[in-house]
């Protein structure tokens, strides 16, 4: 089939290429013109798809990338993956308006659009339905399909093996969205409606944004009553059913566990009246987290009769999850932040940015070496890296604030 995958970021590119690699044609259409260019040059950005897969596909002309709505004509199918992202606490979804827009117009009779994007429960019907209807000047459910099936690949292990739920706005709708991702997913999962599968993700990220939240907060108490959090994980861990373990750490970060719940909070409130409270309440733990770790680290020095203002400190780890290349939110570029304002001289090591490419980074780049660890007053894992030599920071740091419980020693304090 005729497959167009409109943005080509980290959910869109790895759909795109495995669209080619299983026999489709697939145009990468994309907005951004220096990314479109990147990829045409058969340089990925995505961990996920090596450079390799990327020029073989380009090679073999099942794939293309364009910035040119000409080559959008004539599509069966139309992936939507683009940016879903909240302005000031409301979902802003012009990306998904202007991208549907664009399709409308290239729209034909029998085509089908599948939205993927991250959003609140109605957008496929309420929002990108009219808009597509309108642009083309078809009607959903009679001329063309629809539907809604949520990106949900997380990680090396879990990629297209993960299932895959799909939904349509009525059953032809589901078939042939169904039928499309059949070919390229290890299992589909078909729901109802659009709604059950837009909430459902909703729910797996809001789980853990909550539950990180929970022993965020658990964790500061913890420190306060004197109890060893992680003991207390590991021991509760134990329990072989009925738990599920979370474990502490600076904030949550990222492009999705923060911002997600948010998309219900925000629905609810503007249809019901009525906010989500606990995606309010985690996101209030959320963002105190970074404030808490430079307060203990204030406190950390002020025991060694140090003031935080001329302090050298080393964070270590700034992207938000493990071995991650993704700044986006992270919870280090705030912590950073407060201890800057406080005077603090601070240096960040982060293997996984090349250099250069850290304009979201707010401290000057070193590596994790002796020397650096070695003349820090005080060393903060913020993310651990399989780069970081542990033992050698444990042996040589004069103090570490170990914000994800890999180190121990006399002159280590965990979260
Ligand atoms: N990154 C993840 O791990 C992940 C996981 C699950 C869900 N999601 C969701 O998937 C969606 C996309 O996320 P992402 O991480 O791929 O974003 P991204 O920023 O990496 O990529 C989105 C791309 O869309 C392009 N774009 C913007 N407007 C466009 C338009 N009108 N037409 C064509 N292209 C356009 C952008 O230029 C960009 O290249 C979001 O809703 C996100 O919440 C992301």
């Amino acid at each position: 089939m005729q497959i167009v995958v409109a943005g080509q970021g980290y959910v869109g590119l790895p759909l795109a290429v495995r669209a080619a690699e299983v026999g489709h044609r697939v145009v990468g259409y994309d907005v951004d013109t220096h990314r479109v260019q990147q990829l045409a040059a058969g340089q990925s950005y995505v961990r996920d798809v090596d450079s390799s897969r990327l020029r073989a596909v380009l090679d073999s002309g099942a794939y293309s990338a364009t910035a040119d709505t000409a080559a959008l004509a004539g599509f069966d199918i139309a992936v939507i993956t683009v940016p879903t992202p909240l302005r000031d606490g409301v979902p802003d979804l012009t990306f998904i308006e202007s991208c549907a827009r664009t399709l409308g117009e290239h729209l034909r009779p029998g085509a089908t659009v599948v939205l993927e994007s991250t959003t609140y429960p109605g957008t496929t019907e309420e929002l990108l339905l009219p808009i597509l209807e309108e642009a083309s000047g078809l009607k959903g459910g009679v001329d063309f399909l629809a539907g809604f099936s949520p990106e949900r690949i997380g990680n090396k292990r879990w990629s297209f093996e993960t299932p895959k739920l799909v939904s349509g706005i009525d059953a032809k709708s589901l078939d042939a969205i169904k039928g499309f991702y059949d070919g390229i997913f290890q299992t589909t999962v078909p729901v109802s409606g659009t709604k059950v599968a837009e909430l459902a993700k909703l729910i797996e990220n809001t789980f853990r944004f909550v539950n990180i939240s929970m022993i965020n907060e658990m964790a500061m108490l913890a420190a306060s009553l004197g109890v060893n959090i992680w003991e207390a994980i590991d021991a509760a861990a134990t329990k072989p059913f009925g738990f599920t373990r979370f474990t502490p750490g600076p904030g949550v970060g990222g492009h999705c566990l923060p911002v997600d719940p948010m998309f219900l909070s925000w629905k609810a409130q503007q249809e019901l009246g009525v906010p989500f409270r606990f995606a309010e309440l985690a996101a209030d733990v959320n963002r105190h987290m970074p404030d808490y770790v430079a307060r203990r680290l204030v406190e950390a020095l002020n025991k060694r009769g140090m003031p935080v203002s001329g302090s050298r400190i080393l964070l270590l780890g700034l992207t938000y999850k493990y071995n991650a290349t993704d700044l986006r939110n992270s919870p280090s570029a705030r912590v950073a932040e407060l201890l800057i304002d406080l005077g603090a001289e601070v240096r960040g090591a982060e293997p996984n940015i090349p250099d250069g490419d850290d304009t979201k980074l707010n401290v000057p780049r070193v590596d994790a070496t002796l020397d650096e660890v070695a003349a820090a007053d005080a060393v903060v894992l913020l993310m651990d890296h399989p780069r970081f030599d542990l033992q050698m920071i444990e042996k040589y740091a004069t103090y570490v604030l170990d914000c994800r419980n890999r180190l121990s020693g006399v002159n280590v304090e965990a979260l």
